[in-house]
């Protein structure tokens, strides 16, 4: 019997495999126990492209940010070239944490305890006294076998990816499927806007699990307030297609049109003479979350910190100078207002976030009881539900290319 068997109970997988109308999904275990959290942390972010944050939080060059990933000390740094690089971050000296908190525009990283130095490119520079003598004259050390040990990394757009174990297909495979939807839209003309990280009391596959339409007139009834404006009520199919592919889980507006209307006067995000405009809110596997719509990014990259605690780092861009200039403040409040309410705080309730939140956070009290270890999919809603949950099982059980 596996270590997942032994957690989830024999047979939970092959139940979760079936098709997705008679599937059953994860039990109560794979949301409540360390167990399975800790075996996540070792076999499915590392094998995977795990998103670790926004490239915009360190815009500059020597712009550099501490963070967990996996359980593991890395920090990301902007270097004078203008590209994101990720490294351990720990002193090739005797193992101390080297950035400690986000640093501006730093020439170097130097660490706190005996004040070894590493340039932006992880290069070992200086170990002043190692060897007693100010500048290592006596017994230097080879530097070039010292310097700070990179992580596989990627940044697409606005975000950082990681991947551990350095066995993963190209990150470009891994952001094809959501590419070739996209159509050749320009993400990157879109700015950053409004950041906030918000922690709620969950398990982090809650917000993944979420990429479906079904919950849209019960959990956002000020927004979504009738049934047709999820479903075709002529023949039954939700207007936003779930669609898995591969790595992406989507949901991709049918006709055309935004999940909700545009607010007045945003400019688009810039697609191809010709190209098909398309709106999309999309599961980049396994823990990102992106929403294009035609004037705004909405995004969400869900940080796992126990079992039951997950952070949500928030990210909302316009395009140019929309996302800062005061002439389109009131645009840009009409839609930030929409997704995390007029206060912009956790907990207020006229946001599609906390009205989400409020749910997953109640799903994971539910998910003690061996009533969870039956739950059902929707073949018509939740066929991104249904992929995730395999894609979380198959790349743990080994699978090295998910399916
Ligand atoms: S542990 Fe970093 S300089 Fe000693
Ligand atoms: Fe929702």
């Amino acid at each position: 019997m596996s270590q997942i068997d032994d957690i989830l109970g024999v047979g939970a997988i092959d139940r979760l495999r079936r098709p997705v109308g008679e599937a059953r999904g994860l039990p109560g275990s794979a949301y409540t126990s360390a167990e399975f959290f800790e075996l996540e942390r070792k076999t499915l972010f590392p094998r995977t492209w795990m998103c670790i944050g926004f490239a915009s939080d360190i815009p500059g060059p020597g712009d550099a940010m501490p963070l967990t990933a996996a359980g593991l000390p890395l920090v990301a740094v902007r270097g004078q070239d203008g590209a994101v690089r990720v490294f351990h971050n720990v002193c090739r000296h005797r193992a101390a944490l080297i950035v400690t908190a986000p640093g501006k525009n730093l020439k170097q990283l130097a660490c706190p305890y005996h004040a070894w130095a590493y340039g932006l490119d992880g290069a070992l520079k200086a170990t002043p006294w190692f060897d007693g003598t100010k500048d290592g004259t006596k017994h230097a050390i080879d530097k070039a076998n010292y310097g700070l040990k990179a992580v596989r990394s990627a940044a697409w757009h606005h975000w950082i990816f990681v991947n551990l174990d350095g066995n993963a297909p190209a990150f470009a495979e891994h952001i094809r499927p959501l590419e070739d939807l996209l159509k050749g839209a320009d993400l990157s003309a879109a700015r950053i806007s409004h950041r906030e990280d918000w922690a709620w009391q969950g398990n982090w596959k809650l917000q993944p699990d979420n990429w479906e339409t079904y919950h849209h007139i019960w959990v956002h009834k000020n927004i979504f307030t009738k049934m047709s404006d999820d479903l075709d009520l002529k023949t039954g199919e939700p207007k936003a297609e779930p669609l898995p592919l591969g790595t992406i889980m989507t949901l991709r507006r049918r006709a055309g049109t935004d999940f909700y209307p545009p607010a007045n006067d945003l400019p688009y995000i810039p697609i191809p003479e010709g190209a098909e405009r398309v709106r999309c809110t999309s599961v980049i596997f396994p823990n990102l979350t992106l929403t294009v719509q035609s004037d705004h990014l909405s995004s969400v990259v869900a940080i796992p910190i126990a079992p039951d605690r997950t952070v949500s780092q928030m990210g909302y861009f316009f395009v140019g100078e929309a996302a800062t200039a005061p002439a389109y403040q009131k645009a840009r409040d009409t839609v930030l207002d929409r997704w995390m309410g007029t206060t912009r705080r956790q907990g207020d309730r006229g946001g599609i976030r906390s009205q989400d939140m409020e749910v997953w956070e109640q799903q994971q009290i539910a998910r003690r009881s061996p009533i969870a270890d039956e739950v059902l999919f929707s073949p018509v809603w939740e066929k991104n539900v249904h992929h995730f949950q395999n894609m979380v099982v198959n790349v743990m059980a080994g699978a090295n290319a998910p399916r």
